[in-house]
């Protein structure tokens, strides 16, 4: 059984990727995703799961820095849907980013939209994911790019790396939940297992067959590239009696970090190195498991999923064919428990960019323009004749500076590049537009009815700019992982509590902070990002809570074309679909 599970795993892995050119310009690396149904089966529940080509985790795109990228998107379902390049720069190509609404109109039924670009100065480990509805819950996968120069760091680590995606499974339709939480109102259903690479492992009912296991060389180095593609759910992850290395994080090389575990928000990657040295019992396995970190007093899944790591021995081949997986396996002991807020803000302020001669810091040291913005839940009264099961019978939204994002029917990077803005508007607030104890005890009356609509933030070219998101109390403080598409950021500064523009600047750091495209900003807190405006289009801003992007948590970004053609976003493509 074990076997079989890995062949479907290395199955996964390799896709077919033709370099079209041998000359000296960068090869074009081609690959084909048929969105379709397949039957797939978890916790004895089968259902039809949304795949790309019928795998669940969707296939691993490998590719170099500088490649040139196509890939060719089938849509096989009688659906909506888009993909996106989650991390990728997507330089003066948004047309290929893929939110729906936002860079392009969704790819209908049976139709078909090809995304091409270029990785440019990119390396490490990013992910793709469907950027329609909530069909991301099953459709994702990892995107790999091998660096140009060897690794900075050592040892290096031996082949293959080793994918590490956590993912949420529901027995029931994702589809079904998500017009669920939108009738009523109320929070989604959670999820009924957290999985490692698609399994859930022993820990779940009628489970044990969906199990990881990863075969290690005792001594060897490995890679682990670790994705959150998981909804709704921060996770802490650990290894038994192994130490973690982190050295990258968000596709962005880091000072090596050592630490017993990691977090990792949604949309976030995390490399690190692990080393076999431990000596195993007589199982040779060691246990590995994710938990979520509870920032929520909504319910949600609090299951833990685990996975092992098996020591090869000398009666390798034997063992093959008989995985003995320990009936009721320890959790690792260097797991935080679910409340800790301490590990995570030890673990994130751990995180510092390498910072070298060959991969510099660019932190701006000066911002042109800053804006402040809640980033909150919010409760909005029921409609006459409806019913709202949010709490308090009124029903859910969230915002950003109390504006509640509302995706237009048309792509604002197509009304954009075709200055039809008109129905739009560049004028999301630069601050609250009420200043109220944000992190106080009882925000509740300060915040109650958001305003709907698609404001967005516009800039020139080149700007340098400073974006503080404030967390609220509202209902509920979180730790909202908020995703930048189209430009990498860096995490300055964050604290607890509210933001105070006089003294936190002062601890900023512009030496070497974290570079990243998604920022978990601490619960009842506060973080501040900086980045260079230098990629023109239209870009979506948001939280990588699926269930808070639905209820508004998001905003667009517009940077303008520059003065020079290289500053300027290209021509759409032919076959970009219309709406
Ligand atoms: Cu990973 Cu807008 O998303």
């Amino acid at each position: 059984m074990e076997s079989f599970y890995q062949l479907l795993l290395l199955l996964g892995i390799f896709i077919v990727a033709l370099p079209m050119h041998s000359s000296s310009s960068p090869p074009t690396r081609l690959f084909q995703f048929n969105v379709e149904w397949r039957n797939v089966t978890r916790l004895c529940h089968t259902k039809s799961l949304l795949t790309v080509n019928g795998k669940f985790p969707g296939p691993t795109i490998i590719v170099h820095e500088g490649d040139n990228v196509q890939v060719k998107v089938n849509n096989r379902v009688p659906r909506n849907t888009t993909i996106h390049w989650h991390g990728i720069r997507q330089l003066r190509t948004g047309w290929a980013d893929g939110p729906a609404y936002i860079t392009q109109c969704p790819i209908g039924a049976g139709k078909s939209y090809t995304y091409k670009f270029t990785v440019i100065d990119q390396r490490g480990t990013l992910w793709w994911h469907a950027h329609f509805s909530w069909q991301r819950a099953s459709v994702y996968g990892a995107f790999i790019i091998y660096p140009r120069m060897p690794y900075p760091f050592s040892p290096t680590p031996v082949r293959p790396d080793i994918p590490i995606i956590f993912g949420e499974w529901w027995n029931g339709e994702v589809e079904a939940i998500e017009n669920d939480m939108m009738l009523y109102g109320r929070g989604p259903n959670s999820s009924d297992a957290y999985t490692i690479n698609g399994l859930p492992g022993p820990l779940y009912p009628c489970s044990n067959e969906d199990t990881f296991i990863q075969r290690v060389e005792p001594g060897k180095t490995y890679l682990l590239r670790i994705i959150n593609a998981a909804l709704n759910s921060e996770l802490f992850f650990a290894v038994a009696n192994h130490t973690l290395t982190v050295v990258e994080i968000d596709s962005v090389y880091t000072k090596p970090f050592e630490t017993s575990a990691i977090m990792i928000a949604p949309g976030q990657t995390t490399n690190v190195l692990l080393t076999a040295n431990q000596i195993p019992d007589s199982t040779n396995m060691f246990v590995m498991a994710a938990r979520p970190y509870l920032t929520s007093v909504f319910p949600f899944d609090n299951s833990i999923t685990i996975g092992f790591l098996k020591y090869k021995t000398s009666n390798f081949e034997k063992e093959k064919q008989t995985p003995k997986l320990p009936s009721v396996p320890p959790l690792p002991p260097n797991l935080p428990p679910m409340e800790d807020t301490g590990f995570a803000t030890h673990f994130l302020n751990g995180l510092r960019s390498l910072a070298s001669t060959e991969y510099p810091c660019r932190v701006p040291k000066k911002v042109d323009r800053q804006v402040i913005t809640t980033i909150s839940l919010n409760l909005q009264d029921c409609p006459p004749n409806q019913t709202c099961k949010g709490y308090r019978d009124k029903r859910f939204f969230a915002s950003m500076n109390n504006q509640s994002f509302v995706r237009p029917s048309m792509s604002l990077l197509e009304t954009h590049y075709k200055k039809l803005l008109a129905g739009l508007s560049s004028n999301f607030p630069g601050k609250p537009p009420h200043e109220f104890n944000y992190t106080g005890v009882d925000p509740l009356s300060e915040n109650m009815n958001t305003e709907f609509g698609t404001k967005l933030i516009e800039v020139p070219y080149g700007t340098r700019l400073e974006i503080v998101l404030q967390d609220t109390n509202f209902l509920n403080p979180e730790n909202h992982p908020i995703h930048v598409h189209g430009h990498n950021f860096f995490v300055v500064g964050s604290g607890f509590g509210n933001f105070d523009s006089s003294k936190d600047p002062s601890y900023y750091n512009l030496v070497d902070p974290p570079e990243r495209n998604t920022v978990a900003v601490p619960m009842g807190g506060w973080a501040a990002i900086r980045l260079n405006a230098d990629n023109p289009g239209v870009w979506f801003i948001h939280c990588h809570l699926e269930e808070h992007t639905t209820w508004g948590l998001a905003m667009g970004f517009i940077v303008k074309n520059g003065p020079k053609p290289s500053q300027c976003v290209l021509p759409p493509p032919s076959d970009l679909p219309a709406c």
